[in-house]
């Protein structure tokens, strides 16, 4: 795994500059997105990018990690509604090419979500944040390494960490669909971000222990490419371990 530790502003740009030389490279990519505060800034970064005609998503596919169960996509805090606002609605991306995990309207998408993946070609580039207990997407601590797209009930940690979000701690849904770890490993790369003290001990784990289903992200040890962004804060008790 390689680690790079750097401001947001840097890691943002780094990131989005990434995924615009590859997009433009192949204009026909599979994006793996995410969720949550972290991303915000590399999707303001790809907007940007749009708007100055440097990159264009007019053949982008996408597949995001997860979705909670039982939120409308018209709730405010379904990652439907977050993608849109913060990435599809302001892009040239073909809506219906845009994947989001869900078992809504008996169609249980979910269930023929990583087919789907593969015959789309596969992920290019998966972008990942990471719970401050070790999660990915949301698969939580415990869950077995080869676990495919599926339904979980959210940690009461993760629960916590996410009320934020809403404007009360019982409107946190209990239950999520995430891809699973072996779908975010059949992704041909992958990029986590992490920043502040939230995230340390997570990181920490992800890295300098062995691999562990207690630790979702130290999966990500066995993977050929990598890397990690951190930002100061993030990566203090690694660096303070490694000293
Ligand atoms: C949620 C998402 C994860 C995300 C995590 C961290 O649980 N399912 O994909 O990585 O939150 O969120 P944040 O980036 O807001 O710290």
């Amino acid at each position: 795994m390689e680690l790079i530790i750097a401001t947001k502003e840097e890691i943002n740009k780094l990131v989005s500059e990434e995924i615009i030389e590859l997009i433009n490279k192949n204009n026909h990519c599979i994006l793996g997105l995410a969720t949550g505060s972290t991303p915000i800034g590399v999707y303001d970064l790809l907007v940007k990018a749009y708007n100055d005609k440097r990159v264009s998503f007019k053949d982008v596919t996408s597949f995001n990690l997860d979705e909670y169960v039982g939120l409308e996509e018209t709730h405010n805090q379904s990652y439907r509604y977050f993608m849109n606002s913060h990435l599809f609605d302001h892009v040239d991306i073909n809506i219906d090419n845009t994947h989001i995990p869900s078992n809504k309207d008996d169609s249980n998408n979910y269930k023929i979500y990583d087919e789907k993946i593969k015959n789309a070609g596969g992920i290019d580039i998966q972008l990942l944040g990471i719970g401050s207990n070790g999660h990915i997407a949301f698969n939580e601590p415990g869950t077995p390494f080869n676990t495919k797209t599926h339904i979980v009930s959210l940690k009461e940690s993760t629960i916590n960490d996410n009320a934020r979000f809403f404007s009360s701690k019982d409107e946190v849904p209990k239950e999520a669909i995430s891809m699973g770890l072996e779908s975010i490993m059949n992704a041909k790369r992958v990029v986590l971000i992490a920043y502040g003290k939230n995230k340390q001990e997570a990181i920490y784990k992800m890295m300098a222990l062995e691999p562990s289903e207690d630790l979702p992200a130290s999966i990500l040890q066995n993977h050929p490419n990598v890397t990690i962004y951190c930002d100061e804060e993030a990566s203090e008790l690694l660096v303070n371990n490694l000293k």
